[in-house]
């Protein structure tokens, strides 16, 4: 009896140490489990980034390298192609053209969002040379290269930086969208038409004197309310700047010629420009255009020739 008390007791005893270490370690592990988690709430309420995919859209994702080709293209812009802008600073206008669409839903961005590059950014065009386009791009780019001191709104720095490119954000994330971003028609207010319409309507309120805007006569309405030229561009203009607005009608080489400026849609536009008390003028492919353009066009002598 006496033995197996003693026996008991001696047991109890490393048992009963053994527990209290026991507990001292289950409190111990107790501690660093609920630190873990804590740090791991932290971790992912922090950075969603790397455990939710971004939102899905409809158009084509973010151009690859964009913010290199930004700042490429801002110092190729104010260092060699308009030395008269090399005071501009590159990394600041990047980082404001970051802060507008970074972090953000592509359908809901606002002017605003966009208002701190564009104060950046303060470049006059020398009057008489704002050239407007509407569907004709490639030829309105063209000419004013060939002719050097026209301006679209390409030539300027901010439409020089962003032409050709796509860019959108995701609000859960602090990268750009590189899979997809909302297509022109998905959305009203998204990163990019919002973009485009503020810098064209700086562009237009600009302009002074003699103002040109090239429109495409193979279209059965060459001049559209809807376009950012007519929606945007067109009335931005000051008339108190701006004295006469030329249209130019380009038709495609070969195709039909036809008489676009008494057109209907023509006869919108000057409707609109005379109420404005703005002269309006309107040319059926203007010469000094074509012209321009010629040793552009592919050589018919056989230039392919050996
Ligand atoms: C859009 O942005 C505005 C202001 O930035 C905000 O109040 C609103 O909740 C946003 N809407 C969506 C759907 O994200
Ligand atoms: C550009 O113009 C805006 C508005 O007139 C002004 O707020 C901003 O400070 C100017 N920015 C520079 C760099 O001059
Ligand atoms: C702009 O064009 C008008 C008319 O062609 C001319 O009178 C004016 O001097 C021009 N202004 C400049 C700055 O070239
Ligand atoms: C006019 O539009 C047609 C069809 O979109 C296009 O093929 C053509 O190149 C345009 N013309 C000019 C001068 O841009
Ligand atoms: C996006 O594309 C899908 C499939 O083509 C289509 O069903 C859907 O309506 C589109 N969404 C928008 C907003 O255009
Ligand atoms: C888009 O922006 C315009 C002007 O900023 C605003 O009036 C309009 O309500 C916005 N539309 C949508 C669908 O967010
Ligand atoms: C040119 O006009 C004629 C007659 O109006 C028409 O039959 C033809 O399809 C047109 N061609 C082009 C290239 O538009
Ligand atoms: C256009 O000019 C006329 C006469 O100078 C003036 O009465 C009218 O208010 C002007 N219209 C606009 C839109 O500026």
């Amino acid at each position: 009896m006496a033995h197996c008390e003693s026996s008991q007791s001696s047991r109890d005893e490393p048992c009963c140490r053994l527990s209290r270490r026991c507990r001292v370690c289950l409190g111990c592990g107790l501690l660093v489990l609920i630190v873990c988690a804590v740090v791991l709430l932290v971790a992912l309420t922090r950075s969603p980034t790397r455990t939710r995919e971004p939102l899905a859209w409809n158009g084509t994702g973010t151009t690859q390298n964009l913010f290199a080709i930004v700042l490429g293209r801002c110092y190729a812009y104010t260092q060699l192609l308009r030395p008269g802008l090399r005071s501009e600073d590159c990394p600041k206008i990047l980082d404001a053209f970051k802060s507008a669409f970074i972090s953000k839903n592509p359908c809901n961005i606002t002017q605003q969002d966009y208002r701190p590059l564009v104060d950046l950014v303060n470049q006059t065009v020398p009057c008489n040379k704002s050239l407007f386009w509407s569907k004709s791009k490639e030829l309105a780019h063209q000419y004013a290269r060939v002719q050097g001191k026209m301006f679209t709104l390409e030539d300027t720095l901010l439409g020089y930086l962003a032409d050709d490119l796509t860019w959108c954000g995701d609000p859960g994330s602090v990268e750009p969208n590189y899979q997809s971003c909302p297509h022109w028609n998905e959305c009203l207010n998204h990163t990019g038409s919002v973009f485009w319409k503020v810098i064209s309507k700086k562009f237009a309120e600009s302009a002074c004197g003699v103002v040109q805007v090239m429109l495409n006569g193979s279209l059965s309405k060459p001049f559209r309310k809807s376009s950012i030229f007519g929606n945007m561009e067109l009335f931005n203009l000051d008339p108190r700047k701006v004295h006469t607005f030329q249209a130019w009608v380009m038709h495609d080489i070969g195709g039909n010629s036809s008489d676009s400026c008494s057109s209907p849609s023509l006869t919108e536009l000057e409707a609109i420009v005379t109420e404005r008390n703005i002269t309006f003028t309107c040319q059926n492919n203007y010469r000094k255009v074509l012209g321009k353009m010629e040793p552009l066009v592919p050589d018919q002598d056989g230039a392919t020739g050996p």
